[in-house]
Protein backbone atom coordinates (compact mmCIF):
# COMPACT_ATOMS: atom_id res chain seq x y z
CA UNK A 1 0.00 0.00 0.00
CA UNK A 2 1.21 3.50 -1.16
CA UNK A 3 0.87 5.13 2.57
CA UNK A 4 4.81 6.05 3.76
CA UNK A 5 6.11 8.96 3.79
CA UNK A 6 9.29 10.30 2.59
CA UNK A 7 11.01 12.98 4.43
CA UNK A 8 14.47 15.05 3.44
CA UNK A 9 15.68 16.86 6.58
CA UNK A 10 18.55 18.93 5.30
CA UNK A 11 19.79 20.86 8.14
CA UNK A 12 23.14 23.29 8.88
CA UNK A 13 25.27 20.35 9.19
CA UNK A 14 23.77 17.11 7.95
CA UNK A 15 21.06 16.11 5.70
CA UNK A 16 18.90 12.99 6.32
CA UNK A 17 16.18 11.27 5.16
CA UNK A 18 13.63 9.38 6.94
CA UNK A 19 11.22 6.91 5.96
CA UNK A 20 7.67 7.70 7.89
CA UNK A 21 4.43 5.42 8.49
CA UNK A 22 0.82 7.48 8.73
CA UNK A 23 1.32 6.15 12.38
CA UNK A 24 3.83 8.44 12.93
CA UNK A 25 6.65 5.43 12.77
CA UNK A 26 9.67 6.41 11.67
CA UNK A 27 10.95 3.09 9.81
CA UNK A 28 14.42 4.10 8.53
CA UNK A 29 16.86 7.24 8.88
CA UNK A 30 19.94 7.77 6.38
CA UNK A 31 22.40 10.41 7.25
CA UNK A 32 25.14 12.26 5.97
CA UNK A 33 27.31 14.72 7.24
CA UNK A 34 27.98 17.89 5.61
CA UNK A 35 31.18 19.91 5.15
CA UNK A 36 31.34 23.21 6.66
CA UNK A 37 33.64 26.04 4.68
CA UNK A 38 34.79 29.33 6.77
CA UNK A 39 36.72 30.97 4.63
CA UNK A 40 37.45 33.64 7.02
CA UNK A 41 36.63 34.58 10.22
CA UNK A 42 32.23 35.44 10.76
CA UNK A 43 31.87 33.66 7.23
CA UNK A 44 30.06 30.22 6.76
CA UNK A 45 29.24 28.84 3.54
CA UNK A 46 27.99 25.38 1.71
CA UNK A 47 28.67 23.71 -1.56
CA UNK A 48 25.15 23.44 -2.58
CA UNK A 49 26.31 20.79 -5.16
CA UNK A 50 27.33 18.48 -2.31
CA UNK A 51 24.31 19.07 -0.24
CA UNK A 52 22.54 17.93 -3.67
CA UNK A 53 24.81 15.08 -3.83
CA UNK A 54 24.22 13.47 0.03
CA UNK A 55 20.38 14.36 -0.08
CA UNK A 56 20.22 12.16 -3.19
CA UNK A 57 22.07 9.58 -1.73
CA UNK A 58 20.32 9.30 1.84
CA UNK A 59 17.22 9.36 0.04
CA UNK A 60 17.98 6.96 -2.41
CA UNK A 61 19.02 4.68 0.66
CA UNK A 62 15.17 5.40 2.24
CA UNK A 63 13.83 4.41 -1.10
CA UNK A 64 15.13 1.06 -1.00
CA UNK A 65 14.47 0.90 2.44
CA UNK A 66 10.62 1.25 1.61
CA UNK A 67 10.98 -1.42 -0.97
CA UNK A 68 11.02 0.77 -4.17
CA UNK A 69 9.32 4.28 -4.79
CA UNK A 70 5.76 2.71 -5.72
CA UNK A 71 5.50 2.31 -1.62
CA UNK A 72 5.84 6.18 -0.88
CA UNK A 73 2.83 8.51 -1.06
CA UNK A 74 4.49 11.67 -0.80
CA UNK A 75 7.79 13.81 0.08
CA UNK A 76 8.55 16.24 2.48
CA UNK A 77 10.91 18.31 2.77
CA UNK A 78 12.61 20.48 5.48
CA UNK A 79 15.38 22.78 5.81
CA UNK A 80 18.06 24.93 7.05
CA UNK A 81 16.25 28.44 6.82
CA UNK A 82 17.56 31.88 5.27
CA UNK A 83 20.73 29.75 3.84
CA UNK A 84 20.63 31.26 0.24
CA UNK A 85 21.88 29.43 -3.05
CA UNK A 86 22.68 30.61 -5.90
CA UNK A 87 22.55 28.55 -9.63
CA UNK A 88 21.99 28.02 -13.37
CA UNK A 89 18.51 27.47 -14.58
CA UNK A 90 20.07 25.81 -17.78
CA UNK A 91 22.91 23.62 -16.08
CA UNK A 92 21.51 23.29 -12.54
CA UNK A 93 24.80 23.48 -11.01
CA UNK A 94 25.79 26.44 -8.23
CA UNK A 95 26.94 29.75 -9.95
CA UNK A 96 28.48 30.68 -6.50
CA UNK A 97 28.92 28.69 -2.90
CA UNK A 98 25.75 29.03 -0.81
CA UNK A 99 25.88 31.83 2.54
CA UNK A 100 24.87 30.16 5.31
CA UNK A 101 22.35 31.58 7.81
CA UNK A 102 25.34 31.89 10.51
CA UNK A 103 27.30 33.80 8.24
CA UNK A 104 27.93 37.34 9.58
CA UNK A 105 29.48 38.95 6.26
CA UNK A 106 26.63 41.88 5.77
CA UNK A 107 26.99 43.08 9.59
CA UNK A 108 28.08 46.83 8.07
CA UNK A 109 25.36 46.57 5.55
CA UNK A 110 22.54 45.81 7.67
CA UNK A 111 24.53 48.72 10.82
CA UNK A 112 24.19 50.98 7.55
CA UNK A 113 20.65 50.45 6.99
CA UNK A 114 19.58 50.27 10.69
CA UNK A 115 21.65 53.75 11.32
CA UNK A 116 19.98 55.49 8.15
CA UNK A 117 16.31 54.20 9.98
CA UNK A 118 15.65 51.80 8.07
CA UNK A 119 14.92 48.83 10.50
CA UNK A 120 11.24 50.13 12.12
CA UNK A 121 10.21 49.82 8.26
CA UNK A 122 11.39 46.22 7.51
CA UNK A 123 10.22 45.15 10.44
CA UNK A 124 6.61 45.89 9.80
CA UNK A 125 6.84 44.43 6.86
CA UNK A 126 8.86 41.20 7.62
CA UNK A 127 8.39 40.80 11.23
CA UNK A 128 11.97 40.42 11.19
CA UNK A 129 15.14 42.50 12.46
CA UNK A 130 18.19 44.10 10.37
CA UNK A 131 20.88 41.48 10.87
CA UNK A 132 22.72 39.15 8.70
CA UNK A 133 21.10 36.29 9.85
CA UNK A 134 18.20 36.67 7.27
CA UNK A 135 19.10 36.27 3.31
CA UNK A 136 18.19 39.57 1.93
CA UNK A 137 21.61 40.91 2.80
CA UNK A 138 23.13 37.89 2.12
CA UNK A 139 21.54 37.58 -1.90
CA UNK A 140 22.58 41.92 -2.07
CA UNK A 141 26.17 40.87 -0.86
CA UNK A 142 26.16 37.85 -3.49
CA UNK A 143 25.43 40.56 -6.51
CA UNK A 144 27.68 42.56 -5.84
CA UNK A 145 30.59 41.00 -4.81
CA UNK A 146 30.29 37.72 -7.43
CA UNK A 147 30.16 39.23 -10.55
CA UNK A 148 29.55 35.82 -12.18
CA UNK A 149 25.90 36.28 -10.98
CA UNK A 150 25.74 39.31 -12.88
CA UNK A 151 26.78 37.71 -15.64
CA UNK A 152 24.22 35.11 -15.43
CA UNK A 153 21.38 37.54 -16.39
CA UNK A 154 17.80 35.46 -16.30
CA UNK A 155 20.16 32.23 -16.15
CA UNK A 156 20.22 33.08 -12.45
CA UNK A 157 18.08 31.18 -9.87
CA UNK A 158 18.50 32.05 -6.45
CA UNK A 159 16.40 30.51 -3.42
CA UNK A 160 16.85 28.92 0.14
CA UNK A 161 17.54 25.33 0.03
CA UNK A 162 14.19 24.67 0.00
CA UNK A 163 13.89 25.82 -3.55
CA UNK A 164 17.32 24.10 -4.42
CA UNK A 165 15.98 20.73 -3.55
CA UNK A 166 12.94 20.91 -5.58
CA UNK A 167 14.48 22.60 -8.78
CA UNK A 168 17.09 19.42 -8.50
CA UNK A 169 14.31 16.53 -7.45
CA UNK A 170 12.01 18.42 -10.14
CA UNK A 171 14.72 18.26 -12.99
CA UNK A 172 12.79 15.29 -15.33
CA UNK A 173 9.46 16.91 -15.23
CA UNK A 174 8.26 17.54 -18.22
CA UNK A 175 7.98 21.08 -17.13
CA UNK A 176 11.91 21.35 -16.24
CA UNK A 177 13.18 22.55 -13.43
CA UNK A 178 10.07 23.98 -10.51
CA UNK A 179 11.37 27.46 -9.05
CA UNK A 180 9.22 27.70 -5.78
CA UNK A 181 9.29 28.12 -2.08
CA UNK A 182 7.00 27.74 0.85
CA UNK A 183 5.75 30.93 2.57
CA UNK A 184 7.31 29.68 5.66
CA UNK A 185 10.91 29.93 4.03
CA UNK A 186 9.93 33.44 2.07
CA UNK A 187 9.49 34.28 5.37
CA UNK A 188 13.01 34.59 6.55
CA UNK A 189 14.47 36.39 3.43
CA UNK A 190 13.45 39.58 4.58
CA UNK A 191 12.17 40.14 0.86
CA UNK A 192 8.76 39.00 1.65
CA UNK A 193 5.49 40.96 3.52
CA UNK A 194 4.14 38.28 5.56
CA UNK A 195 1.19 40.12 5.60
CA UNK A 196 0.18 39.71 1.65
CA UNK A 197 2.64 36.66 1.46
CA UNK A 198 4.44 37.99 -1.81
CA UNK A 199 8.10 39.15 -2.22
CA UNK A 200 7.66 43.12 -1.50
CA UNK A 201 8.93 45.35 -4.65
CA UNK A 202 10.36 47.88 -1.54
CA UNK A 203 12.49 44.77 0.47
CA UNK A 204 14.18 43.52 -2.66
CA UNK A 205 15.48 47.05 -3.93
CA UNK A 206 16.56 48.15 -0.69
CA UNK A 207 18.67 44.68 -0.51
CA UNK A 208 19.53 44.53 -4.06
CA UNK A 209 17.84 41.34 -5.03
CA UNK A 210 17.27 40.38 -8.73
CA UNK A 211 13.63 39.86 -8.52
CA UNK A 212 13.57 37.40 -11.67
CA UNK A 213 15.51 35.33 -9.87
CA UNK A 214 13.27 34.63 -7.25
CA UNK A 215 10.86 31.58 -6.92
CA UNK A 216 7.13 31.51 -6.59
CA UNK A 217 5.84 31.58 -3.23
CA UNK A 218 3.37 28.52 -2.71
CA UNK A 219 1.62 26.89 0.14
CA UNK A 220 3.31 24.35 2.69
CA UNK A 221 1.20 21.64 1.76
CA UNK A 222 -0.11 20.25 -1.45
CA UNK A 223 0.94 19.03 -5.27
CA UNK A 224 4.27 20.60 -5.95
CA UNK A 225 5.40 18.75 -9.01
CA UNK A 226 6.86 14.63 -8.80
CA UNK A 227 10.26 13.57 -8.95
CA UNK A 228 11.17 10.58 -11.50
CA UNK A 229 14.60 10.29 -10.34
CA UNK A 230 13.61 6.96 -7.99
CA UNK A 231 11.96 4.99 -10.79
CA UNK A 232 8.21 5.73 -9.87
CA UNK A 233 7.04 9.24 -9.92
CA UNK A 234 6.74 10.84 -6.24
CA UNK A 235 5.18 13.85 -5.65
CA UNK A 236 6.26 16.48 -3.17
CA UNK A 237 3.22 17.40 -1.20
CA UNK A 238 4.44 18.98 2.15
CA UNK A 239 7.30 22.00 2.77
CA UNK A 240 8.30 24.08 5.89
CA UNK A 241 11.56 25.65 7.14
CA UNK A 242 13.05 23.64 9.81
CA UNK A 243 11.71 25.67 13.02
CA UNK A 244 8.03 26.10 11.16
CA UNK A 245 8.18 22.20 10.64
CA UNK A 246 9.01 21.54 14.06
CA UNK A 247 6.36 23.41 15.26
CA UNK A 248 4.27 21.75 13.57
CA UNK A 249 5.85 18.56 15.01
CA UNK A 250 5.19 19.28 18.19
CA UNK A 251 1.30 19.84 17.63
CA UNK A 252 1.65 23.80 18.69
CA UNK A 253 -1.60 24.65 16.63
CA UNK A 254 -3.17 26.48 19.85
CA UNK A 255 -2.45 30.12 20.03
CA UNK A 256 0.33 30.08 23.10
CA UNK A 257 1.65 26.55 22.55
CA UNK A 258 5.22 27.03 22.57
CA UNK A 259 8.55 24.46 21.18
CA UNK A 260 11.87 25.22 21.41
CA UNK A 261 14.30 23.08 19.29
CA UNK A 262 18.09 22.12 20.24
CA UNK A 263 19.56 21.55 16.97
CA UNK A 264 22.59 23.37 15.54
CA UNK A 265 20.93 26.67 17.10
CA UNK A 266 18.10 26.61 19.34
CA UNK A 267 14.52 28.17 18.06
CA UNK A 268 12.03 29.14 20.39
CA UNK A 269 8.46 29.38 18.41
CA UNK A 270 4.68 30.29 20.13
CA UNK A 271 1.62 29.56 17.76
CA UNK A 272 0.08 33.70 17.22
CA UNK A 273 -2.68 32.69 15.14
CA UNK A 274 -4.06 34.55 12.42
CA UNK A 275 -2.48 37.63 12.53
CA UNK A 276 0.86 39.03 12.41
CA UNK A 277 2.29 39.83 15.63
CA UNK A 278 4.44 42.38 16.87
CA UNK A 279 7.56 42.13 19.14
CA UNK A 280 8.30 45.20 21.35
CA UNK A 281 11.23 43.20 22.34
CA UNK A 282 13.54 41.77 19.41
CA UNK A 283 11.74 38.96 18.75
CA UNK A 284 10.84 37.94 15.29
CA UNK A 285 7.31 37.87 13.25
CA UNK A 286 6.91 34.85 11.36
CA UNK A 287 5.11 32.14 9.33
CA UNK A 288 4.30 29.43 11.06
CA UNK A 289 2.80 27.91 7.59
CA UNK A 290 0.56 28.73 5.03
CA UNK A 291 -2.17 25.81 3.69
CA UNK A 292 -4.68 27.00 1.31
CA UNK A 293 -3.24 30.65 0.62
CA UNK A 294 -4.44 30.78 4.96
CA UNK A 295 -1.25 31.91 6.60
CA UNK A 296 -0.62 31.11 10.60
CA UNK A 297 2.06 32.93 12.16
CA UNK A 298 4.49 32.62 15.31
CA UNK A 299 6.67 34.76 17.40
CA UNK A 300 10.45 33.86 17.12
CA UNK A 301 13.14 33.58 19.40
CA UNK A 302 16.39 32.57 17.50
CA UNK A 303 19.43 31.55 19.29
CA UNK A 304 22.41 31.25 17.25
CA UNK A 305 24.68 29.02 18.76
CA UNK A 306 23.13 25.32 21.06
CA UNK A 307 24.13 21.86 19.13
CA UNK A 308 27.20 23.97 17.31
CA UNK A 309 28.63 24.36 21.01
CA UNK A 310 28.69 20.67 21.82
CA UNK A 311 30.70 20.22 18.50
CA UNK A 312 32.75 23.01 19.00
CA UNK A 313 34.11 21.78 22.81
CA UNK A 314 34.21 18.23 20.82
CA UNK A 315 35.74 18.66 17.67
CA UNK A 316 38.04 22.22 18.12
CA UNK A 317 38.58 21.97 21.53
CA UNK A 318 39.22 18.24 22.07
CA UNK A 319 37.32 18.64 25.59
CA UNK A 320 35.28 15.67 25.07
CA UNK A 321 35.40 12.60 23.58
CA UNK A 322 31.49 12.83 22.17
CA UNK A 323 28.06 14.96 22.48
CA UNK A 324 26.75 12.07 25.22
CA UNK A 325 29.91 12.51 28.10
CA UNK A 326 28.07 15.55 28.46
CA UNK A 327 25.47 14.50 30.54
CA UNK A 328 28.33 12.76 33.01
CA UNK A 329 30.40 15.56 33.08
CA UNK A 330 27.59 17.77 33.95
CA UNK A 331 26.15 15.82 36.86
CA UNK A 332 29.68 15.05 38.44
CA UNK A 333 30.32 18.89 39.78
CA UNK A 334 27.71 20.28 42.66
CA UNK A 335 27.34 23.60 40.82
CA UNK A 336 29.51 25.17 37.61
CA UNK A 337 31.93 26.66 40.65
CA UNK A 338 31.66 30.23 38.91
CA UNK A 339 32.09 29.50 35.51
CA UNK A 340 29.59 30.73 32.86
CA UNK A 341 30.18 30.32 29.22
CA UNK A 342 28.35 32.66 26.56
CA UNK A 343 28.37 30.92 23.14
CA UNK A 344 28.44 33.91 20.98
CA UNK A 345 30.70 32.21 18.61
CA UNK A 346 28.58 33.20 15.29
CA UNK A 347 27.39 36.68 17.33
CA UNK A 348 24.20 36.61 19.47
CA UNK A 349 21.02 36.50 18.07
CA UNK A 350 17.45 37.38 20.56
CA UNK A 351 16.86 38.96 21.99
CA UNK A 352 20.43 40.49 21.55
CA UNK A 353 21.16 40.94 18.20
CA UNK A 354 24.54 41.95 18.42
CA UNK A 355 26.63 40.47 15.51
CA UNK A 356 30.20 41.98 16.39
CA UNK A 357 29.79 39.68 19.85
CA UNK A 358 31.81 36.88 20.49
CA UNK A 359 32.16 34.41 23.00
CA UNK A 360 33.22 33.97 26.59
CA UNK A 361 34.23 31.36 29.83
CA UNK A 362 34.67 33.51 32.72
CA UNK A 363 34.70 33.06 36.53
CA UNK A 364 37.89 30.43 35.88
CA UNK A 365 39.86 29.96 38.94
CA UNK A 366 42.63 27.03 39.35
CA UNK A 367 39.68 24.53 40.56
CA UNK A 368 37.89 25.13 37.91
CA UNK A 369 37.29 21.68 35.73
CA UNK A 370 36.71 20.37 32.63
CA UNK A 371 33.52 19.53 34.04
CA UNK A 372 32.35 22.71 35.19
CA UNK A 373 33.34 24.13 31.99
CA UNK A 374 31.13 21.74 30.34
CA UNK A 375 28.50 21.78 33.04
CA UNK A 376 28.18 26.00 31.84
CA UNK A 377 28.39 24.80 27.98
CA UNK A 378 25.05 23.47 29.27
CA UNK A 379 23.96 25.83 31.20
CA UNK A 380 23.91 28.43 28.73
CA UNK A 381 21.44 26.28 26.62
CA UNK A 382 18.99 26.87 30.25
CA UNK A 383 20.45 30.31 30.30
CA UNK A 384 19.54 31.66 26.42
CA UNK A 385 16.27 30.13 26.45
CA UNK A 386 15.61 32.28 29.95
CA UNK A 387 16.29 35.08 28.26
CA UNK A 388 14.06 34.47 25.36
CA UNK A 389 10.96 33.89 27.95
CA UNK A 390 11.34 36.89 29.74
CA UNK A 391 11.34 38.55 26.15
CA UNK A 392 8.23 36.74 25.34
CA UNK A 393 6.43 37.86 28.74
CA UNK A 394 7.46 41.54 27.67
CA UNK A 395 5.79 41.12 24.66
CA UNK A 396 2.79 39.77 26.79
CA UNK A 397 2.95 36.06 26.01
CA UNK A 398 3.61 34.15 28.82
CA UNK A 399 4.55 30.69 28.34
CA UNK A 400 2.83 27.61 30.97
CA UNK A 401 4.89 24.66 29.42
CA UNK A 402 7.55 24.42 27.21
CA UNK A 403 7.80 21.48 24.09
CA UNK A 404 11.88 21.00 23.97
CA UNK A 405 13.51 18.71 20.91
CA UNK A 406 16.22 18.30 18.80
CA UNK A 407 19.00 16.48 19.19
CA UNK A 408 20.29 18.01 22.83
CA UNK A 409 17.38 16.90 24.23
CA UNK A 410 18.31 13.50 24.79
CA UNK A 411 20.34 15.21 27.92
CA UNK A 412 18.37 14.36 30.36
CA UNK A 413 20.29 16.44 32.39
CA UNK A 414 19.76 19.89 30.36
CA UNK A 415 16.17 18.69 30.22
CA UNK A 416 15.94 19.54 34.02
CA UNK A 417 17.76 22.15 34.14
CA UNK A 418 15.71 23.84 31.04
CA UNK A 419 12.82 23.06 33.70
CA UNK A 420 14.44 24.27 36.83
CA UNK A 421 15.61 27.80 34.98
CA UNK A 422 12.06 28.21 32.99
CA UNK A 423 10.11 27.56 35.76
CA UNK A 424 7.53 25.30 34.31
CA UNK A 425 6.89 22.06 32.82
CA UNK A 426 9.38 21.08 30.23
CA UNK A 427 7.61 18.61 27.54
CA UNK A 428 9.67 16.16 25.62
CA UNK A 429 8.44 14.03 23.10
CA UNK A 430 9.87 10.29 23.55
CA UNK A 431 10.81 10.81 19.39
CA UNK A 432 12.69 14.07 19.43
CA UNK A 433 13.19 14.59 15.92
CA UNK A 434 9.51 16.35 15.24
CA UNK A 435 11.29 18.72 12.52
CA UNK A 436 11.24 15.38 10.45
CA UNK A 437 7.84 14.57 11.76
CA UNK A 438 6.47 18.32 10.74
CA UNK A 439 7.69 17.85 7.86
CA UNK A 440 5.57 13.94 7.69
CA UNK A 441 2.72 15.50 8.69
CA UNK A 442 2.58 18.31 6.31
CA UNK A 443 3.46 15.86 3.41
CA UNK A 444 0.48 13.66 4.65
CA UNK A 445 -2.11 16.56 4.39
CA UNK A 446 -0.53 17.59 1.19
CA UNK A 447 -1.02 14.01 -0.06
CA UNK A 448 -4.48 13.26 1.52
CA UNK A 449 -3.75 10.79 3.94
CA UNK A 450 -4.74 13.23 6.40
CA UNK A 451 -7.57 15.70 6.04
CA UNK A 452 -5.67 18.36 8.07
CA UNK A 453 -2.79 19.19 10.86
CA UNK A 454 -4.77 18.12 13.37
CA UNK A 455 -5.98 15.01 11.89
CA UNK A 456 -2.40 14.70 11.54
CA UNK A 457 -1.79 14.85 14.92
CA UNK A 458 -2.09 11.29 15.33
CA UNK A 459 1.99 10.76 14.45
CA UNK A 460 2.81 12.98 17.62
CA UNK A 461 4.06 9.62 20.31
CA UNK A 462 4.25 9.88 23.90
CA UNK A 463 5.57 12.77 25.89
CA UNK A 464 7.38 13.05 29.28
CA UNK A 465 7.29 15.78 31.35
CA UNK A 466 10.39 17.21 33.32
CA UNK A 467 9.40 19.75 36.24
CA UNK A 468 11.14 22.56 38.21
CA UNK A 469 12.93 21.24 41.17
CA UNK A 470 15.53 23.90 42.05
CA UNK A 471 15.90 26.40 44.98
CA UNK A 472 14.75 29.65 44.38
CA UNK A 473 18.18 30.90 45.61
CA UNK A 474 20.14 28.93 43.61
CA UNK A 475 17.97 30.06 40.41
CA UNK A 476 18.32 33.36 41.25
CA UNK A 477 22.40 33.08 41.75
CA UNK A 478 22.58 31.49 38.65
CA UNK A 479 20.60 33.78 36.46
CA UNK A 480 22.50 36.69 38.13
CA UNK A 481 25.85 35.56 37.22
CA UNK A 482 24.54 34.49 33.59
CA UNK A 483 23.02 38.16 33.05
CA UNK A 484 26.44 39.45 34.13
CA UNK A 485 28.49 37.15 32.17
CA UNK A 486 26.18 38.00 29.22
CA UNK A 487 26.23 41.60 29.71
CA UNK A 488 30.21 42.45 29.14
CA UNK A 489 30.22 40.36 25.88
CA UNK A 490 27.49 42.70 24.94
CA UNK A 491 28.96 45.87 25.90
CA UNK A 492 32.32 44.36 24.58
CA UNK A 493 30.93 44.39 20.99
CA UNK A 494 28.90 47.50 21.04
O1 LIG B 1 17.28 29.54 11.03
C1 LIG B 1 18.29 28.56 11.03
C2 LIG B 1 17.71 27.22 11.32
O2 LIG B 1 16.72 26.90 10.40
C3 LIG B 1 18.82 26.18 11.42
O3 LIG B 1 18.30 25.02 11.92
O4 LIG B 1 18.28 22.68 12.53
O5 LIG B 1 20.26 23.55 11.43
O6 LIG B 1 19.71 24.22 13.80
P1 LIG B 1 19.23 23.81 12.46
Amino acid sequence: MRDQILVIDEGTTSTRAMLFGPDGQCRHTAQQQLTQHYPEPGRVEHDAAEIWQRTLAVAHEVVAEAGGAEAIAAIGITNQRETIVFWSRRTGEPLAPAIVWQDRRTAATCRALKEQGYEPAVQTKTGLVLDPYFSGSKIGWAMAHWPQLREAGDDLAIGTIDSWLIWKLTANDERGGLHITDATNASRTALMAIGSGHWDDGLIELFGAPRKALPEIVDCAGRFGETTLFGAPIPICGIAGDQQAATIGQSCLQVGETKATFGTGAFVLTQAGPTPPTSRHRLLSTIAWQLDGRRSYALEGSVFVAGSLIQWLRDTLGLIGTAAETEALARSVTDNGGTYLVPALSGLGAPWWEPDARGSISGLSFSTTRAHIVRAALEAMAHQAHDLEAAFAADGINWNCVRIDGGMVANNWMAQDMADMLGIPVERPRFAETTALGAAMLAGVGSGLFADLAAAGVMRGAVETFTPAIDADARAARLAGWQKAVASVVTLAA
